[in-house]
């Protein structure tokens, strides 16, 4: 799997050191309240597994299943919800975590919806974002790694549902997009 990257961006030893910072910084500011994590599946999985053991506060975690990418790399927009029961966010203080912001369009409409069941506050973690003009405006509170526009995996992103399970983030060989039979 390895040679299907172009380069590695972020290896295990460099995750874990931002990890550490940004669940310090969590910590710090869900002290004093009741926290309950929001992870958006299937992408953020690695990444949080590795940081909510890092925060030593006695949160709730819940997950949310969205479709935003089709096995694609260029989301169209359309963000579709896939679980039976929403959690429950009635006067919580609600973290939202995600792998990747890129277009802006799965965390808005994820706000948005959690919005409309009356949460007292919401705030948006993720562990990379692409440095570009967005669809629709996301302001995250808390970013891993600023990223340039390129398609990444590994460490719970996927490409076609492959390359999760890679335990470091890479730029995938654009001539591997290029090809959907992979
Ligand atoms: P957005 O709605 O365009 O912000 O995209 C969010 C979702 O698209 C993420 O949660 C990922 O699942 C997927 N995605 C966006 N960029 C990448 C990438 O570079 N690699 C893998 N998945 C990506
Ligand atoms: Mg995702």
């Amino acid at each position: 799997m390895r040679g299907d990257l172009d380069r590695v961006l972020f290896d295990e030893p460099a995750i874990h050191r931002r990890l550490d910072d940004m669940a310090a910084q969590i910590s710090k500011n869900y002290r004093d309240r009741e926290l309950t994590v929001i992870a958006v599946l299937n992408g953020s999985l690695m990444f949080m597994s590795d940081l909510l053991r890092r925060i030593p506060l006695p949160l709730k975690l819940d997950c949310l299943s969205v479709v935003s990418y089709h096995g694609k790399t260029q989301t169209n927009g359309e963000v579709i919800f896939k679980q039976v029961a929403f959690p429950d966010v009635v006067d919580r203080h609600i973290l939202i975590l995600d792998d990747i912001l890129d277009s802006g369009h799965t965390l808005a409409a994820i706000r948005e919806k959690l919005e409309t069941a009356k949460p007292r506050s919401i705030q948006i973690c993720v562990l990379l974002s692409k440095k570009k003009q967005r669809a629709r405006y996301v302001d995250a509170d808390y970013v891993g790694f600023e990223i340039e526009d390129e398609f990444v995996v590994g460490y719970g992103l996927d490409f076609m549902e492959r390359y999760r399970n890679l335990p470091y983030i890479g730029v995938l060989r654009k001539e591997l997009i290029a090809q959907p039979s992979g």
